[in-house]
């Protein structure tokens, strides 16, 4: 079932999200749905709160960027319980970034190149790696999305200034896109 997504303004969006258990109650269509929401969205990841569940789950796809990054080609995995435990500050890169939960927005964000983070993956193995590339900023845009931030909220000073009427927008419900989506109105 596709699900609609969230968008900025609904307060599911600002939540630090619960880690969960293998036994949440039905986890596996509920991770179905997401597949499916995302697929229909064509995004590359998809974290729980964007469809109203305040879980500490994410889907990341990079699939279709293999033809360009050839080392993501068939990169399609659930993450449980991510966290991200360090952030390698030695080394920063600027890349546009967009956003399900904030329609027709693409802005550039300064990140860490390089992160450690932990997961438990698809078979509830625990994980604890040291992730680069563009898979680390993926990572961050969607494991911060299971601490109540959206990837605006790393933008700062006069540039974010110029956001503002455009952040606004999005909160009202001024926008248009392709998919469903749920408002705050
Ligand atoms: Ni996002």
């Amino acid at each position: 079932m596709i699900l609609p997504i969230y968008t900025l303004g609904q307060p599911v969006l600002r939540h630090i999200a619960e880690d969960i258990t293998p036994d949440y109650p039905d986890l596996e269509q509920f991770v179905a749905d997401m597949e499916e929401t995302l697929e229909r969205s064509e995004g590359i990841g998809l974290a729980a709160p964007q469809v109203g569940r305040s879980i500490r789950v994410v889907i990341i796809n990079l699939e279709p960027l293999a033809d360009d990054m050839p080392e993501y080609a068939g990169f399609h995995h659930t993450f449980y319980n991510p966290h991200i435990e360090e952030y390698d500050d030695s080394e920063t890169e600027t890349l546009d970034e967009g956003c399900l939960s904030l329609p027709g927005l693409h802005e550039r964000v300064k990140r860490p190149t390089r992160i450690r983070a932990t997961w438990m993956d698809e078979q509830w193995q625990p994980h604890d790696e040291w992730v680069d590339g563009y898979l680390a900023r993926v990572m961050q845009h969607e494991f911060d999305h299971l601490d109540g931030k959206v990837y605006t909220d790393r933008i700062i000073g006069l540039r974010k200034q110029m956001l503002k009427s455009k952040l606004n927008d999005l909160i009202k419900g001024r926008f248009t896109c392709n998919y469903k989506v749920k408002v705050k109105r």
